[in-house]
């Protein structure tokens, strides 16, 4: 039975075809958070989008020759594609350029125009043209832009306004009942004392000097000005509004918007607003958290660092990534980002802790009991500590994650990690091993470790999803009863006599040194590319030239096959070649690739490639290769050809 609903929401994103690392950090934590929640019961709506409108992409789309959404439907489609790279769980995309959209914000603006609470009036005023936005000249910085330190330019035109003034008073009483609903703390402050006190205006919200946007009803030479437009996102996709049924009557309030911290401004006082204009509830908590920075500079900006989060994914697993923006910086505060923070929180507690623990803990079980899991016999010193830390942790877990503390809730969950691997050092199963008479004691010890990696692969489903998977693989269980979020706070559910197998390294360890230098060439790389190589419009592309002429008969000699890999590691003495065992149909064969540059060996697990099956086997730097698997290349980019269907199928 469900446990009720919860509505999580991201901000909806500005079309960019580069997002980089930083503006996934707010999508990856309400995925986080989602999938918890469903994990535990409730029933989840999850929401995220694109921010369409405005001048901005009106002038971009001008420059390209191209009507805005045919501009934008390309775009989107990569910020779908990269959501789907990242496995981001969300259950609703919403672009503001969908027609629901625009119809109910139109509705919404008649709502608001009719109860007297949007006027006509005209507007003078500093405007930002990159932030479209306007400022008071007490919220410029040095004359510029608070929020991007440009130049603002003095505007004035015939607009539609706000009264946002009138809400000034309420606002003041929300925050002040009800502080929990801006976190952290701080930023309510900041809220009252350097918006609401100083006093709120009017706020415009349309715009007569472009058209790219939702046409004001009854006065369609202005547009809604975006944030109107942008914010009513949130219950839009409710069905807003229509109020009584559907969505909207399930999932609002919503329970939390996660925001940027530069925009929590726009989802306090002008959202909160807004909704009480439209006498609906506000949301139950708005999060303001940090930027994850670059040391000098900005994510886009960036040199010697890569923080294009596709090639982080392909060369260390999604997983990888996503535990790292979750576990490295705290939610409510900035963080510095660098290459080697990343490499060594991998590292250090993916492949050291978790990694070696499970493998070290399987393989002893296939040492000493021919991998089937014995039942506990005499009890060793160390028991119970083990027990109550593993037991405990599921309810530090939901405490932490209640608050949206990410970091701190792995942090319980590591807890549990460097508990077990301890219990290794205690009880030192090798020596228990070499004496028949410490049998029963050594039963205890396996059973207790293999309890309390069941346990860690239990709390670690919201953030480490494949890497829970491929536990319960190497633990023979499945994904029912033995792996729900209630039987984490059990010890002793794992049932004796199940096989255990030992399978591939969780996470390879990555030699460091060896690879900053490669992401720093390749970072290298994508900025002469970056520079050089974007073809103008009327620049014909250079492609390679296409090779002399074959008849089908020559091409039917080559034989194709989709091929599933299931094994790869790095080359022993070329770290650019990987050597990949491959599975067609009921033969295994191995295949050296030049692919390193581009995928870790763990990244390729699972893929449907297409195999040259015919090819003449060739022996590379002392390894065998029966085969080679295809790729198209892009200047320094590489994507494999694969094939979403069972190996040994035949490719024509
Ligand atoms: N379109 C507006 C939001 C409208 S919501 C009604 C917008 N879009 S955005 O694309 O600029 O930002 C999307 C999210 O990415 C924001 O939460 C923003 O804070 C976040 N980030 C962008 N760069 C970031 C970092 N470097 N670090 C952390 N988050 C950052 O704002």
């Amino acid at each position: 039975m469900s446990k009720g609903t919860y509505y999580v929401t991201t901000p909806i994103y500005y079309p960019s075809s580069k997002l980089h690392i930083g503006h996934t950090y707010t999508t990856v934590a309400a995925d986080a958070i989602a999938r918890y929640k469903r994990v535990t019961g409730y029933d989840v709506m999850f929401l995220t989008g694109t921010d369409e409108h405005g001048q901005k992409i009106q002038n971009v789309a001008k420059e390209k020759g191209q009507h805005p959404k045919e501009y934008l439907d390309v775009i989107v489609d990569e910020i779908k594609k990269l959501w789907e790279t990242m496995e981001i769980s969300y259950d609703y995309f919403i672009r503001t350029t969908d027609e629901d959209h625009k119809r109910r914000v139109a509705e919404m603006f008649k709502i608001l125009y009719d109860k007297g609470d949007i006027y006509k009036g005209e507007y003078e005023g500093l405007y930002c043209t990159p932030c479209e936005s306007f400022w008071t000249d007490s919220q410029l910085k040095d004359g510029k832009c608070p929020d991007c330190g440009r130049a603002v330019q003095v505007t004035k035109e015939e607009a539609y306004f706000f009264k946002l003034s009138k809400y000034q008073d309420r606002l003041l009483e929300l925050f002040e009942s009800q502080p929990d609903i801006l976190e952290p703390k701080s930023r309510i402050n900041e809220m009252i004392n350097n918006f609401i006190k100083p006093g709120l205006e009017d706020l415009c919200v349309s715009r007569s000097t472009f058209d790219w946007g939702i046409p004001v009803p009854l006065d369609e030479k202005h547009v809604i000005y975006v944030w109107l437009d942008a914010l009513s996102n949130y219950i839009t996709a409710l069905g807003y509004p229509e109020i009584k049924d559907g969505n909207f009557a399930k999932y609002w309030p919503a329970d939390v918007h996660l925001v940027g911290k530069e925009i929590v401004r726009f989802h306090t006082i002008i959202w909160f607003s807004i909704l009480m204009a439209l006498e609906i509830p506000v949301p139950k908590k708005v999060f303001g958290h940090g930027w994850i920075l670059l040391e000098g500079g900005k994510m886009s900006k960036s040199v010697g660092n890569i923080v294009d989060p596709v090639v982080l994914i392909n060369r260390y697993g999604v997983d990888a990534l996503k535990y790292f923006l979750l576990r490295e910086y705290t939610f409510g505060q900035d963080g510095l980002f660098t290459n080697e923070v990343l490499l060594n929180r991998i590292n250090a507690d993916l492949a050291n802790d978790l990694g070696n623990l499970v493998s070290r803990t399987v393989s002893m079980v296939e040492k000493y009991r021919e991998g089937i899991v014995p039942k506990s016999g005499s009890a060793t010193a160390f028991d119970e500590d083990l027990i109550q830390v593993a037991t405990a942790a599921s309810q530090l877990v939901d405490r932490r994650l209640d608050n949206l503390d990410f970091s701190g809730a792995l942090e319980e969950i590591w807890k549990v990690v460097r508990r077990t691997n301890k219990y290794i050092d205690e009880t030192m199963p090798w020596a228990l091993a070499k004496d028949e008479a410490n049998a029963s004691t050594l039963d205890t010890v396996l059973y207790n470790l293999i309890e309390g990696i069941r346990i860690i692969s239990v709390l670690i489903q919201p953030f480490l999803f494949h890497t829970s998977r491929k536990i319960w693989t190497q633990l023979n269980i499945s994904e029912g009863e033995l792996t729900a979020w209630d039987t984490s706070a059990s010890f002793g559910v794992y049932p004796v006599g199940t096989t255990v197998q030992k399978g591939e390294a969780l996470f390879p360890r990555i030699e460091i040194k060896a690879e900053l230098e490669a992401l720093e060439e390749l970072s290298r790389q994508q900025m002469a590319a970056a520079q050089g190589s974007a073809p103008k419009a009327e620049e014909k592309k250079e492609i390679a030239p296409i090779k002399p002429e074959i008849t089908i008969d020559d091409f039917a000699k080559v034989d194709l096959r989709v091929a599933k890999v299931v094994a790869a590691k790095v080359h022993p003495s070329a770290d650019k070649l990987l050597i990949l065992t491959l599975k067609v149909g009921n033969e295994e064969r191995q295949v050296v690739s030049g692919i390193a540059k581009h995928f870790s060996p763990e990244s390729l697990i699972g893929k449907e490639v297409i195999l040259v099956a015919n090819l003449k086997p060739v022996k590379l730097r002392g390894e065998l290769s029966q085969g080679m698997i295809l790729a198209a290349t892009s200047g320094e980019q590489l994507a494999l050809v694969t094939a979403d269907l069972e190996d040994g199928s035949q490719v024509s």
